[in-house]
């Protein structure tokens, strides 16, 4: 038990050494607490669910939201700065973008040859290092989300190095990006979205940018949603792999779920999901005055939701126990609730079975990423335990 939680915790400790430990004793003060130059803080997950779906109230698109933070580069059509009816509109079109067959397919496709040279490795008794690899994917299915054709795995690491380059950025306090941020970000997104822009011109139905093309989103509106796309999915996905991977190995589960992946999977996925929460925070700002969880806001407050905190409160991960019910709270509620979970869930689910079939595996060596925004392994290397008998 103690093994498990001290992994993760390391995790956390190496990405933000001290507002990790001042954000797990915030939780401690109560469900909503006023923190002097952070915010107003939701450690309580009912609460953060009840800001999530006032968003009349609680906004994506004023002083210390995301919205402050984004538009600059981003413009300010992208959905996660926008609120009501525009925003209800850009995601009415876009509800049928990422259905499960399609984010299945197309995860399927473009990882077919990364996870078959994987399998021969780990298969041929090679340590192979998940998170590496896990940039290498993450990278490739945001290629092919946005439209990028000439593929290969240098091009998916340097697309993988351009999102770290511009969420590094960004810490907990960050409010805005400064004037020279901005234009070394739109330096970063401007060709991403000339590519997803040529891909909405080509019009094929096939790809993401082509499906929005006839889901009658504008080009502007497609280029915009590529760029969203890339900074939301991409560490994200990448960073929940391995850590998954290392809570399955430290609680002695991967096992378990590599001889029953069609039952155990999935749970897996959500507990590791509930107790890492990759995005370990959610932003509003508030427009009307009200009261949350006895904590009085005013317009102007800016309400930090922990999603860490609300998650963590129901303990350690235990993959064993009914889950508790947070209804996936780790992706948002409410209007806002991520776009892309089909396309989460399916590229973590075909890259840990390829993984979990190489079973049994261990974990011969680690690396906490140090100074990042999204806690994360630098590296995990896993190898077939010796002597086991090949699949
Ligand atoms: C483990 C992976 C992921 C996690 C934990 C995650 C988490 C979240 C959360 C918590 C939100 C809501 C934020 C808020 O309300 O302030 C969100 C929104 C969003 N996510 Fe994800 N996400 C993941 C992967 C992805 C992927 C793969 C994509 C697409 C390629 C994506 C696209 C989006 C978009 C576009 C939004 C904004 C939706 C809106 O504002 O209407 N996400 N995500």
């Amino acid at each position: 038990m103690k093994r498990r939680a001290q992994w993760e915790r390391r995790v956390q400790l190496a990405a933000h050494p001290v507002a990790y430990p001042l954000l797990r004793a915030v939780a401690r003060c109560g469900p909503v607490v006023r923190v002097p130059g952070v915010g107003v803080v939701v450690n309580d997950a009912a609460t953060a669910r009840e800001i999530l779906l006032d968003g009349e109230t609680f906004r994506k698109d004023g002083p210390g939201s995301p919205g402050e933070l984004w538009t600059p580069v981003l413009g300010p059509s992208v959905l996660l700065n926008m609120e009501g009816p525009a925003h209800r509109e850009l995601r009415s079109k876009l509800t049928g973008l990422f259905t499960p067959g399609y984010a299945e397919r197309l995860c399927d496709d473009v990882l077919a040859g990364p996870l078959e040279r994987l399998a021969d490795r780990l298969r041929g008794g090679a340590a192979v290092d998940v998170a590496d690899e896990m940039r290498v994917m993450a990278g490739a299915v945001i290629c092919a989300v946005i439209g990028l054709e000439a593929g290969g795995e240098a091009a998916y690491r340097h697309m993988f190095a351009q999102g770290e380059k511009i969420v590094s950025m960004v810490s907990l306090r960050t409010r805005r990006l400064s004037t020279a941020q901005a234009a070394r970000a739109r330096k970063v997104l401007d060709p991403i979205g000339a590519i997803a822009a040529r891909a909405y011109a080509s019009g094929d139905e096939s790809t993401v940018m082509g499906r929005m093309r006839t889901l009658g989103l504008s080009e502007s509106e497609a280029r915009g949603a590529a760029g969203a796309f890339f900074l939301t999915g991409t560490e994200t996905v990448a960073t929940l792999v391995p850590r998954l991977i290392a809570l399955l190995h430290d609680t002695g589960r991967l096992g378990d779920v590599a001889a029953d992946p069609g039952r155990l999977l999935d749970p897996s996925i959500d507990e590791a999901m509930r107790v890492t929460t990759p995005t370990p925070v959610m932003l509003r700002s508030v427009h009307k005055r009200a009261r949350v969880g006895g904590v009085t806001v005013e317009p102007g407050d800016r309400v930090l939701i922990a999603t860490h905190n609300c998650c963590r409160s129901f303990g350690p991960f235990d993959p064993d126990r009914p889950p508790p019910d947070l209804r996936r709270l780790w992706f948002g509620a409410g209007p806002h609730f991520c776009l892309g979970y089909p396309l989460a869930m399916a590229e973590i689910r075909v890259v840990v079975r390829t993984l979990l079939a190489a079973a049994p595996l261990k974990i011969v060596r680690r690396r906490p990423a140090r100074g990042v925004l999204i806690p994360a392994y630098r590296s995990v290397e896993l190898r077939r335990v010796v002597g086991a008998k090949t699949p």
